[in-house]
């Protein structure tokens, strides 16, 4: 039995995914980047070499790819988180022709070929006012915990309209909302329909076409994914394995090299020569 890996270097998480030739999850791990993105790539292996129960040397092929791609020094090949996301996402979900991956730092609006194939993609500038960066300047300003900021935007009813276009301004507006005596809920339901603007005005720059699918860390948090349904008017695809879809993907990608590179065995050649 072959195993691949995919190792996600994102500029917040690492994540790790090691697949069977099945192409099924053994083993996992997700841990944040920190500072040291090497030791991050390295610690996300091996957590999930140890989760797997395998041996580092069982594992054929490693596939790198997120910001911190350079950086995984044990990984045989790297290849750009787009095409990773694009990759896990038609995997999770074959009909997917969109995809928006939602990280710390990026977002991204992919468009794939029916064969998962990039058609065209496109992301937002500098500016991290879309993104999970966004999420957490008002999860501190709030104290609110990542995973309450969902929970609690669904139980908004009069959504502020939060005008900042830079996350560096987000604390300050979310706090003078709530000192003018708006409720929490309706100040987290409006970030998360700004970042929904956003976000759906980059999948416009590349066409929004049926099936949506919706990746990243953000696509755990579920206002995210019902104000994102709203602003697209569509139900987008969202997997528990959302967060690890780029590490699946490039897993994917490491398992083809294996495969590929594999002399053909007797019976193949024989059959390849009648
Ligand atoms: N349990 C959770 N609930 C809600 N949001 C979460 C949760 N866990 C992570 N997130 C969000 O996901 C983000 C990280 O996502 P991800 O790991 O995809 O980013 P990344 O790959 O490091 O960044 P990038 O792709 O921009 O380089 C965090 O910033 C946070 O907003
Ligand atoms: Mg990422």
């Amino acid at each position: 039995m072959a195993y691949a890996a995919g190792v996600d270097v994102g500029s917040t998480q690492t994540k790790a995914i090691i697949i069977n030739e099945a192409r099924e999850i053994v083993g996992r791990s997700l841990t944040d980047t920190g500072a040291n993105v090497v030791m991050a790539a390295e610690h996300a292996f091996r957590e999930a070499l140890g989760n797997s129960d395998l041996r580092e040397e069982e594992v054929e092929y490693v596939v790198g790819t997120g910001y911190g791609r350079y950086r995984v020094t044990f990984g045989n090949m790297q290849i750009t988180e787009i095409s990773c996301h694009g990759r896990g996402a038609v995997h999770m979900f074959p009909g997917t022709r969109t995809v928006v991956d939602m990280g710390g730092q990026d977002t991204k609006a992919i468009r794939v070929s029916e064969s998962g194939e990039i058609v065209d993609f496109c992301m937002n500038d500098k500016c991290a006012a879309g993104t999970g960066r966004f999420l957490g300047a008002a999860s501190s300003a709030l104290d609110i915990p990542l995973d309450q900021l969902g929970p609690t935007a669904l139980r908004g009813e009069r959504p502020v309209k939060i005008t900042t276009t830079c996350t560096v301004f987000a604390e300050s507006e979310v706090l003078s909302w709530l000192g003018k005596g708006k409720k929490i809920e309706d100040i987290l339901l409006g970030v998360h329909q700004s970042i929904a603007a956003r976000s759906a005005g980059l999948l416009r720059r590349v066409g929004v076409e049926d099936e949506v699918t919706f990746t990243g860390g953000v696509a755990r948090n579920v206002a995210m994914i019902e104000t994102l349904n709203e602003r697209l008017g569509l139900d987008v695809n969202v997997s528990e394995e959302s967060h690890f879809m780029g590490a699946i993907g490039a897993a994917l990608f490491a398992l083809d090299h294996i495969l590929s590179s594999r002399t053909p065995t007797r019976a193949a050649t024989a059959k390849e020569g009648a």
